[in-house]
Order: structure tokens, then sequence, then C-alpha cells
């Protein structure tokens, strides 16, 4: 066994500082995907990464490791193969308006998307509080729906970045996510196997983002355009703000319904109206369905508008085993918790700071998120009503309403929220929705 094939030596490696052996991230990349690294072993090399960094040459290196641990997708569509991953955030349920809504403009998305990731929410688990849906596509499923319905939002198949697959839920419960090298490899990864010809990413930035600054943020957003258009792949990212939820909910049910009010025009959220179409704009762009990405932008406010987004989200519930009637009869098919009780403001002022991370750990602690690995989602529980930033309140008023599956836990919560929800007599100025583009 040479240095590059032994777990220890790589690990040793990393911990001390050094740039990984040539092809060393190869080999643990398939020990991985075949169970020969062990669940310690990945551990501690995601800690050591995201203790010492990897460098460029070495990020590059593992994408493309965890990359080619399995499959890779090719594709022969009538129309771009696109998609749009974010990094992670609170009540960012984009992905659900996103896709349809492409895919009302031509295009093919195969979405593959993540489960909740420490205190970010997972498109995957969202999808799960939908009856029936299934995310578990076959690669030749994948390709069948993707000619009936345009577009699919789905687990990674066990073939595609089978690497990643396994590293990513060891570092959900080893505190490994906020590394820029993990998130790198790990988004791009997939992405890249998934044969895509243009891809937005939404790299999100503040208090509940794993970048809390602008300068960490637009490196995370320069790093994966470089790794991603180095091989091949046409790609815009979008500096987002999250320094407090988009939507004004979080948990997997609770996003759903949010998307569908927007979706279906019943309560339109702007946050993710407004998100949804600069990133779709992007993604047009990028698949020469627009000549801009303004232009792109305003194709998919009007997929969002006729109706046409909320056509295809039912054709694609449907396809992928959830109630056929869905987009008619959403609110009967959700799951909701027995115990709701609203958090008040203490205080007369204006909301003036939130902790959004802290809000996506309430979530998780509720039962929305795992504390460890494997363990199972309660899809109804969650938080609604979340107060904005600058919103002016009077005592007594909701800040926050806690979907809970006992008063235990939702006393828990209130405790959590009075932590998380800063008054003051000031108001903050209004963050913006986009931060910055990195081409
Ligand atoms: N999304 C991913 O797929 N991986 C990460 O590490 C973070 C967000």
């Amino acid at each position: 066994m040479t240095p590059e094939q032994d777990a220890r030596a790589i690990i040793a490696g990393l911990r001390a500082g050094l740039p990984p052996e040539p092809g060393a991230l190869d080999w643990f990349a398939k020990g991985l995907a075949s169970g020969e690294v062990s669940d310690a072993q990945a551990g501690a090399f995601a800690m050591a990464i995201c203790l010492n960094g990897l460098g460029e040459t070495g990020r590059i290196a593992l994408t493309r490791a965890m990359q080619n641990s399995g499959t890779q997708l090719a594709w022969d569509m009538p129309g771009p193969v696109l998609d749009k991953h974010s990094t992670g955030g609170i009540g960012d349920c984009v992905s659900l308006l996103l896709a349809p809504a492409l895919a009302a403009c031509g295009a093919y998305v195969p979405m593959i998307s993540g489960r909740g990731l420490g205190h970010t929410g997972g498109t995957l688990d969202k999808l799960d509080a939908i009856p029936g849906l299934r995310t578990d596509l076959t690669n030749d499923q994948l390709r069948d729906q993707l000619g009936q319905t345009r577009c699919a939002i789905i687990a990674a198949s066990p073939q595609i970045a089978p690497a990643d697959r396994r590293l990513y839920a060891i570092r959900d419960v080893t505190a490994t996510v906020d590394s820029l090298d993990l998130i790198t490899a790990s988004i791009l990864s997939k992405k890249l196997a998934a044969g895509l010809e243009g891809l937005v990413l939404d790299v999100k930035l503040g208090s509940g983002a794993f970048m809390k600054t602008e300068a960490d943020a637009r490196a995370l957003a320069q790093a994966l355009v470089s790794a991603a258009q180095g091989a091949g792949c046409r790609t815009t990212a979008l500096i987002t703000d999250m320094s407090q939820p988009l939507a004004d909910a979080a948990g997997n049910a609770l996003e759903v319904i949010a998307a569908m009010e927007t979706l279906t025009g019943t309560s339109v959220n702007d946050a993710l109206w407004g998100l949804t179409t600069a990133l779709g704009g992007e993604a047009l762009a990028l698949g020469g369905l627009a000549t801009n990405a303004a232009e792109g932008a305003a194709r998919i406010g009007q997929a969002l508008q006729t109706g046409a987004a909320a056509e295809y989200f039912g054709r694609m519930v449907a396809a992928q085993g959830g109630p056929v009637d869905f987009i008619d009869r959403w609110p009967d098919r959700l799951p909701a918790a027995p115990v709701v009780i609203d958090f008040v403001s203490p205080l007369p002022g204006f909301v003036a700071a939130i902790d959004t991370e802290a809000l996506g750990h309430i979530v998780v602690h509720l039962g929305g998120g795992r504390l460890r690995d494997g363990a199972r989602i309660n899809p109804s529980v969650g938080l609604s009503g979340l107060a904005n930033l600058g919103m002016a309140v009077e005592p007594g008023q909701p800040l926050a309403r806690v979907h809970a599956a006992s008063l235990p836990e939702a006393e828990a919560a209130l405790k959590r929220l009075a932590a998380a929800y800063s008054i003051s007599d000031i108001a903050p100025d209004a963050p913006p929705l986009i931060h910055g583009r990195v081409t």
C-alpha cells in the first residue's frame, strides 16, 4: 500500500496542512464510495480539510475525484440542460419554483438536490413532505421523466458522485459543513456528473448562511465558478442575502406551502419571487434561451404569473408519485403539526437583527432536521409567519408561529426564538436581496 492509498497517511498529511499527494484524493473518494474508508476516517478527513483547507489545486482535485467516483450523465435533449444549486439557507424553497419555471421556458432540468445539512434545510426533505412523492429515481427513470415533464428534483442516484453521498451525511453530523473546499467539491461533484450545460449558483451570505461575511461568500462564489467553468460547465453565481429567512417559513411542509402560495399566486412572497426570477434569468441566459439575464428574468416572471410554472410543478409531482391533484389540493395534502403557538414580541420597536442560523437550529430541534445521521424527520414541524428585518412591532405582536409535535418542544422553541430575534428602537437598513454576481 503506497502512502496515497492509506487513509491514515492521507489524513495525517491533511492534518499537518500538507498538499495531498497526486492520486491520494482519487483513492480516498473511491474508498468513500466503496466503503473501504470508514466513517471515522471520513469524519477525520473532513475535519482536517475544514481546519487546514486544501488550496485551489487540492480543491479542484477533490471535486474531480468525487465527480469521478461514479457515473457521468450525458444528455441529448431538444433544449439546454440547466440547473441551479444553493449553498444552503433557511426558508429557501426557490428550487421548488425554479425547476418548473425553467422547464416552462424550454429548459430541461435534472435538479439533483440534497437533504438538510447542518442548520440549513434540504430540498429533498421538503419534497418528502408531499405524500407519495419519490426522489430516489434511477438514472433511466430520470431520463424518462425529463422527456415527459422536462424537470425532476431528485436525490443523486447511488451511481452519481457516491463519494459525496457518503461524505455529505457524515459532514452533517460532524460539524464539518462550513468549509469552502468541502462545499465546492460537494456541490460541483454532483452537478458536473449530471452533465449540465449551464449552472447558476446561489451563494448565500449572512447570519443563516455557511458564509457569514461578504469576503467568504465571494471567495466561495469565485471558487465554485472557476472550478465549474474549468470543467466546461457555463456557470454564474449570485451572492444572495441570508441575513433573514428567504420565505417567511422554515420547515419542510411549511416551505412547500410557501412555495405553493407563490407558484399558484394565492399569496406571493416577494423575496421568493425576486430570487427565483433573478436566478432563473441567469440560467436561461447561460442556456441560450434568453439574450441576457434581465430578459430571462422577465420570462421566468411570466412563467410564474401565467401559472405555467405551477402546471409543470404539478406534472413533476405526479410523475414522481405524488398526488395527481397537488396544485389544486395542496392545502389538504400536506401534514400539519398538532401544536401551534405564536412567539410574540416582548417590546415595541423594530426587528433589528435575526440570528437566522439559530432559526435553522430551532427547526432541526423541533424534528425538522437531523441531529444524527439517518434520524427520521417530522415533515410538519417548523416556523411560519417569520417577521422580517425592519418590521415595526408592538408588544404582544407575533414574530413567528411555532409548529411542534408536542408542547414541551414548542416551549423550547419559544425560548430559542427569544434569543434569535433582536428588537430595537432603530429600524435597520433593509439588506439587498442580491449582494453580487460572479461570472
Ligand atoms: N449543498 C451541497 O450539496 N453541499 C454542500 O456542502 C453545501 C450545500
